[in-house]
């Protein structure tokens, strides 16, 4: 397996999209106030303004850590685009479960299993075939995914904590 510390490293743009949206996003929903069968398709949790932040911040973080050239295989290029593909998966995904909450009548805002670690399946799938393989062998792959899935409840909790977020999950 590839170091761990190189694995977080790769996988940090999808970490800083999904909560960048917590203080750029709000605003108008992606969904627009829509609804199919009496069901918002996002909700207003999903915003334009949080979509396209996550993806800018994600993005801008992997252009600053491609000028220091600390992963393995990379080309400083090709960490931006994967980061712009960690980003924009994180985005995908985060609203792909959002609309499936929505489908099975669990309210914005609310917990549910796919909000910890959905967005980084998408975002890894959407990175995976512009990154080296190095970076996808399976035993690392579910250690990243079991420490996100610690990582998640945590820094939600902690993002409450110093009123950032409103609920504390
Ligand atoms: N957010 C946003 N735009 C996005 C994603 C998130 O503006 N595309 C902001 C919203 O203010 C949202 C907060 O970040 O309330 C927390 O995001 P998240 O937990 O993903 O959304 P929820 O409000 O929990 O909604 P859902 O149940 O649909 O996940
Ligand atoms: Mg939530």
């Amino acid at each position: 397996m590839i170091e761990l510390i190189y694995l977080v490293l790769f996988i940090l743009p999808a970490y800083i999209a999904n909560s960048s949206p917590v203080i750029l996003g709000g605003g108008t929903p992606i969904d627009l106030g829509k609804s199919i069968d009496g069901k918002r398709i996002l909700g207003d949790g999903k915003t334009i303004r949080g979509f396209i932040g996550g993806v800018f911040v994600g993005t801008l973080f992997g252009f600053v850590l491609s000028r220091l050239y600390l992963l393995p295989e990379f080309t400083a290029d090709q960490m931006v685009f994967v980061a712009f593909l960690l980003s924009l998966g994180t985005m995908v995904g985060d609203s792909l479960g959002s609309f499936i909450k929505r489908r099975l009548n669990i309210d914005s805002g609310k917990p549910f299993v796919l909000d910890t670690f959905f967005f980084l399946v998408i975002a890894l799938a959407f990175a995976y075939s512009s990154s080296p393989k190095i970076y996808y062998q399976p035993d690392g792959i579910v250690l990243i995914l079991a420490i996100t899935l610690i990582l998640h409840p945590l820094t939600n909790f902690i993002a409450n904590r110093i009123g950032v977020k409103k609920v504390p999950w």
